[in-house]
């Protein structure tokens, strides 16, 4: 009875979360809570397979770091290869789940071994460890979930996994399956109409849009705690603002390509032209429906506005906004492209060091930016190499 009412709720919770969950980032995340609630586990990982290698995808860990500090660690870019030689990759390799009750004490004989270099960095000290597969309904591994440390209520002393634990994680890692897949469809849907936008323009291509699409979201995750928002509220507007603002630039697919590419500067003729892109997205985007695709609109059109309201969201003057008149996410979309903007080449310009570019927001501050919103973009600066390391420019 017990158990029926346990699994009936963890159903719930997983369509909650399936329909809350916006992004893959922020389902990862709700999966991971839960799974460490079920085996009260002190710390938990997810890695996802990308070709033959594991890829550390988000991490939990209270006793190093608190869970909303977690996600500068998902620009960790750490990878294992899936081989019988690690206990994660094991699992991948195998499909089978492994409960270890001391990863320092592991059965005789056994293919994998305890990589203790993490430890050894940290001072964690990992001892319980359970890993399961998540399978997609194919039987393809799609990556691992990896609990570590399952704590005694009482004494809080660290104990083995329980075997009950190991039927709810297996639950919860079937559904993740099924939610990867659907959210896959949707991210394909974006990077699709990126990939159609860069035969166009080149400068459009993945890593820039991925790096706007980070730092607008981390950007926003910033300002939010600093405003003390709900966890559950953050972690969702930043999933989505994440895949809208990689839309910022799309209207540029309607621009002709002897102004885009154009090596010098601009006439007022043509830099009119270019002002088209922001009405040119929103109108691409009007025709869609759903939250994030009403998000990306809002940003593909006011995204060159300004504070003090001499930006622009058409060619003529139509449209200017000012403060807080222009939506949240085109005023934080607007920092992180300029910013990209500068650090990156362009066939109009050289690229600026991260120093320069932040000094430029810090002087845009109450002109071109919202200046509480520069304040918080400032305080990412350690986290901006890591996204910049994580998606490079090709070539
Ligand atoms: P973009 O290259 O993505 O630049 C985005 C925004 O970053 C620009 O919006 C501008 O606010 C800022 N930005 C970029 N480079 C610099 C720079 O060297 N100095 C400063 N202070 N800010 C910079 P903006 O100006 O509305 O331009 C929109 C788009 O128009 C640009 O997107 C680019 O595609 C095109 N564009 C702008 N100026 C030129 C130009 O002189 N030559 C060419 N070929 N294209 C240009
Ligand atoms: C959202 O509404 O999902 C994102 C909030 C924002 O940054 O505008
Ligand atoms: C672009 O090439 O996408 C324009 C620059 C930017 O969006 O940062
Ligand atoms: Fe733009
Ligand atoms: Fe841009």
């Amino acid at each position: 009875m017990g158990g029926q009412h346990k699994s009936e709720r963890l159903q719930y919770f997983i369509e909650q979360l399936s329909r809350k969950c916006s992004d893959s980032n922020s389902l990862l995340d709700g999966i991971l809570r839960m799974a460490r609630k079920i085996t009260r586990a002190d710390a938990g990982t997810i890695f996802l397979t990308e070709g033959e290698e594991l890829v550390f995808a988000y991490t939990h860990n209270d006793s190093l770091f608190s869970a909303d500090e977690a996600y500068k660690h998902a620009y960790a870019a750490i990878r294992l290869p899936i081989s019988k030689s690690s206990i994660a990759g094991y699992v991948a390799a195998t499909g089978e789940l492994l409960n270890l009750a001391n990863v320092r004490a592991l059965p005789p004989g056994v293919p994998y071994a305890f990589n203790e270099s993490f430890d050894r960095k940290t001072g964690f000290v990992t001892r319980s460890m359970l890993t399961l597969p998540f399978l997609d309904g194919s039987g393809k591994r799609l990556g691992v979930l990896q609990l570590i440390n399952s704590l005694c209520p009482a004494q809080g002393r660290v104990e083995a996994f329980g075997a009950e634990m190991e039927e709810d994680c297996r639950m919860l890692a079937r559904a993740v399956s099924g939610i990867l897949e659907r959210t896959a469809l949707e991210k394909k849907g974006i990077y699709g109409i990126l990939r159609m936008a860069a035969v166009h323009d080149p400068t459009e291509t993945g890593p820039h849009a991925e790096r706007v699409g980070a730092i607008a979201a981390e950007l926003y995750h910033a300002w939010a705690v600093g405003r003390g928002y709900d966890p559950d509220r953050i972690r969702h507007e930043k999933g989505c603002l994440r895949l809208a603002a990689m839309l910022h630039d799309i209207g540029k697919v309607g621009v002709s390509e002897s102004i885009l590419k154009k090596p010098g500067k601009l006439t007022e003729e043509e830099f009119a032209v270019m002002r088209g892109h922001t009405a040119i997205g929103a109108s691409i985007l009007a025709e869609d429906s759903g939250e994030i695709a009403a998000l990306a609109r809002d940003i593909a059109l006011h995204h060159h506005q300004k504070w003090t309201g001499r930006g622009y969201a058409a060619s003529g003057e139509e449209g200017k906004l000012a403060g807080e008149a222009i939506p949240l996410g085109a005023r934080i979309t607007a920092i992180a492209d300029v910013f990209d903007a500068l650090v990156s080449p362009r066939c109009y310009k050289k690229p600026w060091t991260f120093e320069d570019a932040l000094d430029l927001l810090r002087k845009e501050a109450g002109e071109h930016f919202d200046p509480e919103l520069v304040e918080s973009m400032i305080g990412l600066e350690a986290l901006l190499p890591s996204i910049y390391a994580v998606f490079p420019d090709k070539n």
